[in-house]
């Protein structure tokens, strides 16, 4: 049967002040508190009724080729929620079921929708399908982790549109994340960090 759900998705994405997001099919920074909140965030699955949290619930994670590939090999697939590789050459390696590999981005978001058992879905990237995911009146929510440094990168976060998406206040993320995130700017050794949200400007300030 076909699904009512809106195929709805979030993208969530650390960047420099320029868009900057990888070098050399790695992150161009270490940043444990950042990756322990993406880790979080895509797994926790929340706000739900009493009747669904018996049953098997988690996230699915959509992500291009090569950022599955620059993933080690032992922390792969990403554990507790579904992982989703997008390829067009279909030459993704190691990725056990029920994890899936779709040829394109529109059909692999159809499909999610169509699960019973998907609460959220996030696209991690990289550029390449950040590009098109963010073009979509579907995308609802951006995560961003603003890092203030200026790191050499060769692959970028497409420019935030803020005629599209609005910058939401602090409580509108703490409450779409499920929990108490740190407001204002951080730091780890000595490198600054922010986590934001933005929300495309329809549904701005909905609670
Ligand atoms: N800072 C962050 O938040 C963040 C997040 C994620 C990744 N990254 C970084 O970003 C870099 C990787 O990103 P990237 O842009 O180079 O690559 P990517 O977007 O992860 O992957 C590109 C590959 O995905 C497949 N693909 C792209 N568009 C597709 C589509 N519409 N339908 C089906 N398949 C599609 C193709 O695979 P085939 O070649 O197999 O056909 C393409 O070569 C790395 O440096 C990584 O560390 C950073």
């Amino acid at each position: 049967m076909a699904s009512c759900k809106p195929p709805n998705f979030a993208l969530i994405t650390a960047t420099t002040p320029n868009w900057g997001i990888g070098l050399n099919n790695d992150l161009p920074w270490k940043l444990k508190a950042d990756m322990s909140y993406f880790t979080r965030v895509t797994k926790r699955v929340h706000g739900i009724s009493p009747e669904d949290t018996s049953k098997t619930i988690q996230n699915a994670v959509v992500m291009g080729r090569k950022t599955w590939d620059s993933i080690p090999p032992k922390y792969r697939p990403l554990n507790e929620r579904l992982n989703v590789v997008l390829s067009r050459s279909g030459s993704v390696v190691s990725l056990e079921s029920p994890n899936l590999s779709f040829p394109s981005f529109s059909e692999s978001i159809r499909h999610l929708t169509s699960l019973p058992d998907i609460f959220r879905i996030y696209v991690v990237g990289g550029s390449h399908i950040y590009r098109e995911a963010i073009k979509s009146s579907n995308c609802t929510h951006i995560l961003l982790t603003r890092v203030y440094h200026q790191f050499e990168c060769d692959t970028f976060f497409p420019e935030i549109d803020e005629n599209i998406y609005g910058l939401a206040e602090h409580e509108d993320l703490v409450r779409f994340v499920g929990e108490d995130v740190p407001k204002g700017r951080l730091s780890e050794n000595g490198l600054e960090f922010e986590f934001l949200l933005y929300v495309r400007r329809e549904i701005l300030g909905e609670r």
